[in-house]
């Protein structure tokens, strides 16, 4: 199954207004597309960027969506005077190919590139295309760092002032079983981030794991958590970046732990892992260790959105 993310009109102003985005993917479509495509909008949504294919030479476009939304986007095209697309409202992993396209759109990114659980339908571009049509995106890589997350009031909150009277400092520890969205800037990072995973579309796995290590090269610290980002590679030159600093809709997602100080020169030990549940759903684990100079472990965590209503684990055998 795959879920997209249609929740309504004002979900797709939110993605139309992110100007990083949209500039990104019209400039690759600039690059990418040649006079006379047939082009597929996989997962069109408001059919911005099949509607602009059709209007920038594209022969033939079609808007492929499975929610109501294609209804509205039927409604641009016509009020924009548009008339080489046709509307497909299907799963674009069953339904029909009316002829092989020369280039496909799919901008089906959730928060950390997986969680609008858009992995099958990747999967399923190939049938759309030529044997040597055109992909966007074409790579897509998973950058993980750790964060001193200042303003993150998500698990702080609970430690900070009594409500009527009443210390709830033992919500922290549930409130640490899930990733949360921010928008982070760069100056949180603690360490240079490092890879978690490089996606080359079509081949989206629906699970990922890695295991990455940080050395801290700040002095004053504390570990709020790590903070994952993508970077979308969508035609030569052209790469939408979601980093700590360049604010999207998407934001960054990050991973909590119960707050630490850190000393400059500790190793950070990261174990994170993604995949699906059985309603497909996205659950992230991520557990590991800070260690100091002499390689002595100072502390651990280990969390997952999966065990939302459960504590996270205090102390636990690192592997
Ligand atoms: C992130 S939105 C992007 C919308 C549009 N491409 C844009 O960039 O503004 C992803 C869209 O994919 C659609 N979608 C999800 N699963 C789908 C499927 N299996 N087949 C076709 N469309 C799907 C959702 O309904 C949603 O409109």
């Amino acid at each position: 199954m795959s879920r997209g993310h249609f929740v309504g009109v004002d979900y797709h102003r939110l993605m139309l207004a992110d100007s990083v985005r949209v500039d990104a993917f019209l400039g690759a479509i600039k690059a990418l597309m040649q006079p006379g495509d047939v082009v597929y909008d996989i997962g069109a949504g408001l059919g911005i960027f099949g509607l602009f294919a059709a209007k920038n030479g594209a022969k033939k476009v079609y808007l492929v969506e499975s929610s109501p939304i294609l209804e509205v986007a039927r409604e641009v095209a016509a009020h924009n005077h548009i008339s080489n697309v046709e509307f497909i409202n299907r799963d674009a992993r069953e339904c029909e190919v009316p002829q092989p396209g020369d280039l496909v759109i799919c901008e089906g990114i959730g928060n950390f590139f997986v969680t609008d659980e858009m992995q099958s339908v990747y999967r399923a571009l190939p049938r759309f295309l030529k044997p040597d049509g055109r992909m966007i995106p074409g790579r897509v890589t998973l950058y993980v760092a750790p964060a001193f997350a200042l303003m993150f009031p998500g698990i702080r909150f609970w430690g900070e002032d009594r409500i009527g009277g009443l210390d709830f400092s033992p919500v922290a520890h549930w409130a640490a079983n899930r990733a949360y969205i921010l928008n982070l800037p760069e100056e949180f990072l603690i360490a240079p981030e490092q890879v978690f995973a490089q996606i080359d579309i079509p081949d989206v796995p629906d699970s990922l794991h890695g295991t990455m290590e940080f050395r801290v090269n700040r002095q004053g610290m504390r570990l709020s958590g790590f903070v994952g980002w993508f970077t979308a590679d969508l035609a030569p030159g052209i790469v939408l970046d979601t980093r700590p600093g360049i604010r999207t809709h998407w934001g960054q997602m990050f991973f909590p732990v119960l707050e630490q100080p850190l000393s400059q020169g500790d190793l950070i030990k990261l174990n994170l892992g993604l995949h699906m549940d059985e309603t497909y759903r996205s659950v992230f684990e991520w557990s590991g260790q800070v260690m100091d100079r002499r390689g002595n472990s100072t502390f651990k965590f280990r969390h997952s959105s999966e065990r939302r209503f459960q504590k996270a684990a205090e102390s636990h055998e690192f592997t």
